[in-house]
């Protein structure tokens, strides 16, 4: 066919430039469960969990209570050191339907130490709806592949809502043991 008659096809738009993968830290991190999503805690959820961590009923059995914007500022900043030094730490918990961020859950330093800790506070509306076990089983799935062959849960004796999601996250329960100078119920997590 001369080339003159040949016509440009126009069911097919040109090809587009191929997108960039996005395989930045934070993005591989990502966890998604039936109704949350979970990433790595950073800076813009201060604000979020210095509102929940005000409140003395959320706080209550939490070592140290109620804590201030330069303690949460601290936690993110030792979080996002974690996720850089050993691939795994705290996560913003998200519900998926408004994009709240409704808490945090994850893995650090078991005061300070070389023990890994699963902890995590969620906003107290959002209590006793599955969303704690729900974040905990996410994250010791998270850390399993990252690696980390043991974390423990430390809850108050009294904390019976941590214990519940820890029996029903089938952790092991190991007696109890003093931390953070408080006498808690120890379970472990072997990945
Ligand atoms: C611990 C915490 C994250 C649990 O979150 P949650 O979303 O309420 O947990 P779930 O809905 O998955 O509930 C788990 C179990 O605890 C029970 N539970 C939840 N809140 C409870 C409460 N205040 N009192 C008694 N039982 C409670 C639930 O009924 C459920 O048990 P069941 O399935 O036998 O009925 C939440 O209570 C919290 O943020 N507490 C404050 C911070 C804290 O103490 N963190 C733990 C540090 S170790």
């Amino acid at each position: 066919m001369p080339r003159s008659r040949l016509r440009p096809c126009r069911r097919f738009p040109p090809a587009r430039e191929p997108q960039p993968i996005d395989r930045s830290a934070a993005n591989m991190s990502t966890l998604t469960t039936e109704r949350l999503r979970l990433r790595p805690l950073e800076p813009r959820d201060v604000d979020p969990l210095v509102i929940h961590q005000s409140s003395p009923e959320v706080m209550r059995y939490v070592p140290g209570g109620i804590r201030a914007r330069a303690a949460v500022q601290a936690l993110v900043e030792r979080s996002q050191a974690d996720w850089r030094a050993r691939g795994h730490g705290l996560y913003a918990v998200e519900h998926q339907e408004t994009g709240e961020v409704i808490g945090y859950c994850g893995t650090r330093a078991l005061e300070g130490g070389a023990a890994i800790e699963l902890d995590m506070i969620l906003a107290e509306e959002h209590w006793t709806q599955g969303l704690g076990t729900e974040a905990a089983a996410a994250v010791l799935a998270s850390a399993k592949r990252a690696g980390i062959r043991q974390a423990l849960a430390v809850p108050h004796d009294a904390n019976v809502a941590a214990h519940r999601v820890c029996e029903k996250n089938e952790l092991a329960s190991r007696g109890s043991e003093s931390h953070y100078g408080i006498e808690c119920a120890v379970y472990a997590y072997e990945g």
